[in-house]
């Protein structure tokens, strides 16, 4: 079979090497991907906002099932519009993507099936949301509705940081927007939880802590994820049902009365507050850093998975995954999530040798002449199955100190809710 992943992330880079150990995939095309795809797949450099090229350059290799990694061409219907060319799919319609692409959605979807998330007001101009500011509690949140590459979203503790946020909004700093969300501030712990689904049923796809701020001890910018761990610490069996019951099968049955479905993954960003879940986002893609996090631990065949997904066939599936923990820390461009700098050689990457379980993604990278060169924010992924979290971490520090790369930053604190004990 010959498959195509579209992305460039570590994320695809993850899902392309997971695909290569499936014994029916004997081709795999990245569209555009980075230097570690290119370690085993093919890579087609086209814009991703170019669908129609996409599609021909899909047909015209006869390309059997495609695999869209990130957001913004979901969001703007690739999935729809390569079906339309009868070529397979593994990801969600447009109509589904408003999960992600509007948090304004996702609220009112909450709001008609009874989902548990945080308090909201929707407004559509300064002076009613000025209005109810005067009368409401701080800390609060203050969103823009559509997608904002991780940005978008304002923790606001006064009245004037709350204006400043909802004139950002309004003014169009994350384009163009007819109303603003407004959110009660929810105080608990952060889980990332994932599910696949062929549309008509789903399986979980485990769980993750991911680490967005820039700084140790959680602290400096939101970044995509710094790092993550898998599974969350937070996971029982009773908070996995609670959360299937009380959020996924609602979700799924908003979207069935929308006349839809929903095919891919779904990523539901929650904040669970005394072993209860709220719904703070949907995604409807895997995380980022979470994918190459989760994936190694997967036993089963994955194109088996996606395949079984696009048919609608997932019930024939049965998972097994490793019992081993995952940890992954992310090295990234000193700047990042600010300016860095592109272009800049990272050295003796191919002198490291990996053990099983062990292994390097791919992010921002680019290979000129058998070389690798930075070429973005996240650079590269160092992921370590093992029986502990500590342990998988100091083998991941050791993997990134034989990086001769005076131009990275990462995190060493990554997983210290379950290391510091
Ligand atoms: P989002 O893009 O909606 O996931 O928001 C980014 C981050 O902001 C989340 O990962 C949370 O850390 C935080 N956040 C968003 N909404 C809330 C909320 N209602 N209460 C507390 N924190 C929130
Ligand atoms: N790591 C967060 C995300 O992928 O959205």
């Amino acid at each position: 079979m010959k498959v195509g992943v579209i992305g460039s992330g570590g994320r695809e880079h993850a899902l392309c090497h997971a695909l290569k150990n499936s014994e029916k995939v004997n081709k795999i095309y990245c569209i555009p991907g980075n230097a570690g795809t290119n370690l085993f797949a093919e890579n087609v450099e086209i814009n991703l906002s170019d669908f129609k090229k996409i599609k021909d350059f899909i047909l015209n290799n006869k390309i059997d099932l495609i695999v869209i990694g990130p957001e913004k061409p979901l969001v703007d219907g690739m999935a729809d519009y390569l079906k339309n060319f009868n070529i397979k799919v593994f990801g969600p319609n447009k109509i589904a993507s408003q999960l992600e692409g509007s948090k304004i959605f996702t609220k009112k979807l909450c709001e008609k099936y009874k989902i548990p998330t945080a308090k909201f007001g929707i407004f559509n101009n300064i002076k009613d949301a000025k209005k109810f500011l005067s009368q409401t509690i701080f800390p609060l949140v203050v969103k823009a509705d559509g997608l904002a590459a991780g940005k978008g979203v304002y923790i606001c503790n006064n009245i004037q940081q709350s204006i400043t946020a909802i004139e950002e909004i309004f003014e169009g700093k994350f384009g163009e927007t007819k109303e603003v969300l407004i959110e009660e501030f929810l105080k608990g712990e952060e889980m990332s939880f994932f599910i696949i689904s062929d549309g008509t049923t789903f399986k979980t796809f485990g769980t993750a802590q991911d680490h967005k701020r820039a700084l140790e001890g959680d602290e400096g910018k939101n970044t995509g994820g710094m790092g993550a761990y898998s599974p969350s610490r937070l996971e029982t069996l009773s908070l996995n049902k609670k959360i299937i019951d009380k959020i996924i099968i609602p979700t799924f049955k908003g979207l069935k009365n929308l006349n839809t479905n929903f095919v891919g993954f779904l990523y539901a960003g929650l904040m669970i507050i005394n072993d209860e879940p709220f719904l703070i986002e949907y995604n409807v893609r895997m995380g980022d850093p979470e994918c190459q996090t989760i994936l190694p631990k997967l036993k089963t065949d994955f194109f088996k998975i996606v395949d079984a997904c696009v048919d609608q066939k997932l019930n024939s599936i049965n998972f097994e995954w490793k019992e081993e923990k995952s940890i992954c820390l992310v090295l990234c461009s000193k700047g990042y999530p600010d300016k860095y700098e592109n272009n800049v050689e990272v050295k003796n990457l191919n002198n490291i040798s990996l053990n099983k379980n062990e292994f390097i993604f791919h992010a921002g990278t680019i290979n000129k002449n058998s070389k690798i060169f930075s070429n973005g924010g996240r650079v590269l992924n160092f992921v370590i199955l093992s029986k502990d979290f500590k342990v998988g971490r100091e083998k991941a520090l050791s993997l990134i100190e034989q990086i001769d790369w005076p131009n990275g930053f990462f995190r060493r604190d990554i997983g210290y809710k379950v290391i510091n004990k």
